[in-house]
């Protein structure tokens, strides 16, 4: 029996595909058959992605760029197409936390204008990009956004600025997914709960440690797994979602049910 995959052929873009959410993604697509360009500012983290989607059997190419720069997303955009030939599929991953756990009188500017740089103007400069393309090509294209449980679905204390851009992004996919159907391009986004990477580790605290703050605290007991949240934005990219538009599917364990 021949195998299909749902991504054969298709050419996907990734941003923080370096670690985490992001290069767990970057796997789940390539493995489903897609050519994967992994972006990031770091170059050592996005070979060590390319080198695992190699030993997959797949294709990866590794680029550079800062999401929060124009000139960042429109280069990835540009080298899919250069090497690969189209771009079919962008996943918006690329975020960062800053000032965990202070409240918002203690949060410095600094830290609230890189959250918004990075996690708001670098998803509203990556669409930018990405939908000039997408909508040039006769099969369009799928996006799919990293927003979080913590923004329009739930508030942590000490996490505010983030929460304030993570809400901007929910509400910033439905606004596109509405204005780009129509162009061809589907976009929707996920929300993740604490899932297994650095970012949802409190400072100082052990793996060891959030397990057990998970089994106390978390209604499924645990964090997700890079995995379970790569495969909603599988999902959401694929063809399986092709009337799915403008959604927010929350992968969070159970924490906003
Ligand atoms: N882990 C969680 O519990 C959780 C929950 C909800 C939502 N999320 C969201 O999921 C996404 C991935 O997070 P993660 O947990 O996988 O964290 P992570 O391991 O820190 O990944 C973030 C990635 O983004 C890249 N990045 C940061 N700023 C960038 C910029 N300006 N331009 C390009 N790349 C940039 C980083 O690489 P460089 O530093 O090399 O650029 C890094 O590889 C984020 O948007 C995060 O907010 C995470």
């Amino acid at each position: 029996m021949m195998m299909t995959y749902r991504f054969s052929g298709r050419t996907a873009l990734v941003t923080g595909a370096g670690s985490g959410i992001g290069r767990g993604v970057a796997l789940a697509l390539a493995r489903e058959g897609a050519q994967v360009v992994v972006a990031g500012r770091r170059r050592e983290p996005l070979d060590e992605t390319v080198a695992l989607i190699e030993q997959a059997g797949g294709k990866g190419l590794a680029v550079t760029a800062d999401v929060s720069r124009a000139e960042g997303p429109r280069a990835l955009v540009t080298a899919a197409v250069d090497r690969f030939g189209s771009l079919d599929v962008a996943v918006n991953n690329a975020g960062v936390l800053k000032g965990g756990g202070q409240a918002v009188g203690d949060l410095a500017e600094e830290d609230w204008r890189r959250m918004l740089d990075i996690n708001v103007t670098g998803v509203f400069l990556a669409l930018q990009a990405e939908i000039a393309q997408m909508r040039s090509q006769p099969d369009g294209g799928a996006i799919v956004n990293v927003a979080s449980r913590i923004g329009v679905h739930s508030r942590l204390r000490g996490t505010a600025g983030y929460a304030a851009g993570k809400a901007a992004v929910s509400i910033l996919t439905r606004g596109a997914a509405l204005d780009h159907i129509a162009d061809g391009v589907r976009i929707n986004a996920v929300s993740p709960g604490p899932t297994a990477t650095d970012m949802s580790l409190k400072p100082g605290e052990t793996e060891a440690g959030r397990a057990a703050r998970m089994r106390a605290e978390a209604p499924l007991g645990r964090v997700s797994t890079v995995e379970e949240v790569a495969a909603a934005v599988l999902y959401l990219a694929s063809d399986d979602a092709a009337s799915v538009v403008g959604a927010d599917l929350v992968i969070d364990g159970g924490a906003t049910a």
